[in-house]
C-alpha cells in the first residue's frame, strides 16, 4: 500500500497538478509571480483536493448551480469588493516589475554604450518597495479571502442544516445518512476551493492574461502574436484534456464512495462483523474496493500525466520563438534588449496562469457537482407545511376518518382506517409484522400525511394545527430508542431544556429509571456513549419514557416499547407506562397480550386494514383473527 500510495501521490502532484511544471519554472526564475505563489498560498493543496476529493456525482457542468452558490457571497459585498480590488492592485504591481527590470537593462545598455549617466539604485529601491508592498497585499488578500469564504461556507452549512430539520419524513426515508453527511461535509468543503477560485483565481487568470498579452503587444506586435499563437492552443488543449477527464474523475469519486461505504458500514456494524467472525472477509472486501479505486485513480492521473507534456511543449515554444523574433528585432535595432527582457518575463508570468487554467477547470467541475448536491437539499420541496390553528382545548380525542395512506412508492400501506379513541383511553394495536402498525401511529403527529381521509385531534384536522404545538402534545416512544451522546439529564430534558433537576428526577422515578441512573458513575450527569451503547436496551427505553413523561403530552404513542426486554424489566416498564398513560390517550403497539388485554380499544390490523376492533373479551368471543393469534401465543 505504502509505495503505491506514494506513487499515486507523486502522480497526483506531477501529473494532475497541471501547473506544477509552470510553478517549477517560475518559482526559480521569476520570483515575483502573483498572490497564488504556491509557497505563499495553499493553492497546490487546494488543487490536490480538487483532484482527489471523494464522492462526486454527475459530470455535467452546471453554471446555474454555481451561480446560486455564488449568491451566498452577496451577504459580504464589502469584503468581496475589497478582495478583488486588492488583488487587482497586486496584479498591477506584478505587471510593473518586468517594466522596472527591462527599463534598468535599457539604462545599463545605454550606460555601457554611451557612458550615459545612470544609477541602478532608484530601480532597486522601487523594485524592493513594490515587492514589499505586494507581500503586504498578499497577506491582506489571503486574510480577507478567508474572512469572506469561511463565513459564506458557514452560511451554506447553516442552510443545509436548516433544510434537514425542515424536511419531511418522506425525504429522509429515501436519503441515506452517509450520503447526507457527505453532502453536508465533503461537498461544502469542496466549495471552499470554488469560492477561492471565483474570488481570486478567475480574476487573476483573466486579468493577468489579458494585461500581459496587451503589454507584450504594446512592446512588439509580432511578439504579441507569437505569445497569442502559443498561449491559445495551450489553454485550449488543457481545457479539452480536463473535460475529457470528467467521466474518469467521476468514476474515481464513485469508487472512493464505495470504499468509504465499506468503512462506514464496518464501523456502524462492528458488532455484527465480530459476532460472525467476518473480520478477515471484511478486510478482503475493503482491500478489493481499495485496489479498484487505486487502479482507477492511477489510470486517471496517468492520462493526465501523459498529456501535460504536450501542452507544456507547445507553450514552451513561446520562449525560443520570442528569442528568435525578438533577437532579430534587437539586432536590427527595432527593439531594445531591455524590452525583450520584459517580454520574456511576461511570457513566464502568463505561463504560470496558463497552467492554472487546468486547475480552475477542475475546481469548477468538481464544484458544480457538489453545488448541485447541496442545492438538492437546500431547495428540496418536501417540506411539511404547518397549519395555523392553535391546539384546541381538550383531553386528547383522536378520530381516524376513512384514512388511507401509501408511502411514495405507490403501494398502499393503510386502507380505509376509521376508529375513535376517546380522551384518556388506551388503544392497543396488534397485527403481524409489516401490517402497518407503526405507519398508523406515525400519522398522528404528522410524520406523514394521509393520502385520503383525515385525522382529528379534539375535533380539529391535524393538518390545520400548528405543527410545533401538535408535536409537543404527542409524545412518541419509538420502536428503537435514540439517545444523544450527552448526559442522561440532557437526554431526559431534550423536549424541555428548562426543566429543573427535581422535575427530571420525578419523571425518572415515574419511569422506573431513577434507581439505575443513580448507580451510574456520575448519576444524571453521566455522558451516554454514541447512541447510548453503554446502557442496556431496557435502560434506554426507560430514559425515553422519562423523556416522554417530562413533556406531559396529551397523546402518547408507545411503539413496541417492551419488545426487547426480559420479563422483570418488562414488568417495571409496564408499571412505568401505566403511570405515564394515566389521564392521556395512549396508543400501544405490542406483541405481547399481557400488555394488550387491558386496553380500552384493540385494533387488529392485517395488511393495512382493520380486521376487527373492540375490547379483549369481545374480540375473543368473536373467534376471529384476534382470537387466532391470541391462542397461538398462549400455546407458545
Ligand atoms: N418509510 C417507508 N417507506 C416505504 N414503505 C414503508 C416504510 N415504512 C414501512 N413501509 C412499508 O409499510 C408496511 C407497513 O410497515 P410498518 O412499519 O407500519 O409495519 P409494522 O406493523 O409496524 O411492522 P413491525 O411489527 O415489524 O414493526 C410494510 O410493508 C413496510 O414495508
Ligand atoms: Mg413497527
Amino acid at each position: 500500500m505504502a509505495p503505491r500510495a506514494k506513487q499515486i501521490q507523486r502522480l497526483a502532484w506531477g501529473g494532475t497538478a497541471i501547473s506544477n511544471w509552470q510553478f517549477a519554472i517560475f518559482n526559480s526564475q521569476f520570483p515575483f509571480n502573483g498572490p497564488h505563489n504556491p509557497q505563499l498560498d495553499p493553492w497546490p493543496s487546494a488543487m490536490a483536493r480538487a483532484m482527489t476529493a471523494p464522492a462526486l456525482q454527475g459530470t455535467r457542468f452546471r453554471p446555474r448551480a454555481l451561480l446560486r452558490i455564488l449568491s451566498f457571497l452577496r451577504k459580504y459585498p464589502g469584503r468581496v469588493a475589497a478582495c478583488v480590488g486588492l488583488l487587482l492592485v497586486s496584479i498591477a504591481i506584478e505587471m510593473a516589475l518586468p517594466q522596472i527590470i527591462g527599463n534598468t537593462i535599457n539604462g545599463l545598455r545605454q550606460y555601457a554604450q554611451e557612458a550615459a549617466d545612470f544609477s541602478v539604485w532608484p530601480s532597486v529601491r522601487l523594485f524592493l518597495g513594490l515587492v514589499l508592498l505586494r507581500a503586504c497585499l498578499s497577506y491582506l488578500v489571503g486574510t480577507l479571502r478567508n474572512h469572506t469564504t469561511q463565513p459564506t461556507l458557514g452560511d451554506i452549512r447553516a442552510a443545509i442544516y436548516n433544510a434537514l430539520q425542515r424536511l419531511a419524513f418522506t425525504y429522509h426515508d429515501k436519503a441515506s445518512t452517509g450520503e447526507l453527511i457527505s453532502r453536508a461535509t465533503t461537498d461544502v468543503w469542496r466549495l471552499q476551493d470554488f469560492l477561492h477560485a471565483c474570488l481570486l483565481l478567475s480574476v487573476d487568470i483573466v486579468v493577468s492574461l489579458v494585461a500581459t498579452t496587451a503589454l507584450i503587444y504594446s512592446i512588439s506586435t509580432s511578439l504579441g502574436w507569437a505569445a497569442l499563437g502559443t498561449m491559445t492552443p495551450t489553454v485550449a488543449l488543457i481545457a479539452v484534456f480536463a473535460s475529457k477527464l470528467r467521466p474518469q474523475w467521476r468514476q474515481v469519486h464513485d469508487l472512493h464512495g464505495a470504499m468509504t461505504t465499506v468503512i462506514q458500514e464496518n464501523i456502524a456494524g462492528v458488532r455484527v462483523v465480530k459476532a460472525f467472525a467476518k473480520e478477515q472477509a471484511e478486510i478482503r472486501k475493503f482491500r478489493d474496493r481499495r485496489d479498484t479505486y487505486l487502479d482507477s485513480l492511477l489510470r486517471t492521473v496517468n492520462y493526465w500525466a501523459a498529456r501535460v507534456p504536450l501542452a507544456q511543449f507547445i507553450y514552451g515554444l513561446s520562449l525560443p520563438l520570442a528569442l528568435w523574433i525578438g533577437g532579430r528585432q534587437v539586432i536590427q535595432g527595432e527593439l531594445l534588449v531591455g524590452d525583450l527582457a520584459k517580454v520574456v518575463f511576461y511570457l513566464m508570468a502568463i505561463g504560470h496562469r496558463v497552467g492554472m487554467v487546468g486547475m480552475f477547470t477542475n475546481i469548477m467541475q468538481n464544484a458544480s457537482a457538489s453545488a448541485e448536491r447541496i442545492l438538492e437539499i437546500i431547495q428540496e420541496k418536501q417540506v411539511l407545511k404547518s397549519g395555523k390553528r392553535p391546539l384546541p382545548p381538550g383531553r386528547g380525542e383522536v378520530v381516524f376518518d376513512r384514512v388511507s395512506f401509501n408511502y411514495t412508492d405507490g403501494r398502499a400501506s393503510l386502507h380505509d382506517i376509521s376508529f375513535t379513541a376517546r380522551p384518556g383511553q388506551s388503544v392497543a394495536i396488534v397485527g403481524p409484522t409489516g401490517s402497518g402498525k407503526t405507519t398508523l401511529v406515525n400519522l398522528i403527529p404528522r410524520f406523514y400525511d394521509p393520502s385520503q381521509g383525515r385525522i382529528l385531534i379534539d375535533g380539529t384536522d391535524v393538518r390545520e394545527l400548528n405543527l410545533n404545538q401538535l408535536r409537543r402534545s404527542v409524545s412518541v416512544i419509538f420502536q428503537e430508542t435514540f439517545l444523544f451522546s450527552t448526559s442522561v439529564a440532557e437526554n431526559i430534558a431534550y423536549g424541555k431544556p428548562t426543566a429543573t433537576r427535581k422535575e427530571l428526577e420525578r419523571c425518572a422515578r415515574a419511569a422506573q429509571a431513577h434507581e439505575f441512573i443513580s448507580e451510574l458513575p456520575e448519576g444524571y450527569d453521566t455522558i451516554i456513549g454514541e447512541r447510548g451503547v453503554s446502557l442496556s436496551g431496557g435502560q434506554r427505553q426507560r430514559i425515553a419514557i422519562a423523556r416522554a413523561f417530562l413533556m406531559d403530552p396529551r397523546i402518547l404513542i408507545l411503539d413496541d416499547a417492551t419488545a426487547s426486554v426480559d420479563s422483570q424489566t418488562e414488568r417495571r416498564i409496564q408499571e412505568a407506562m401505566r403511570r405515564l398513560c394515566e389521564g392521556r390517550t395512549t396508543f400501544i403497539i405490542a406483541q405481547r397480550f399481557s400488555t394488550v388485554q387491558h386496553a380500552d380499544l384493540i385494533l387488529v390490523l392485517k395488511q393495512g386494514r382493520i380486521l376487527e376492533q373492540g375490547r379483549h373479551e369481545e374480540l375473543i368471543q368473536r373467534s376471529g383473527f384476534y382470537r387466532e393469534i391470541f391462542e397461538q401465543q398462549i400455546r407458545k
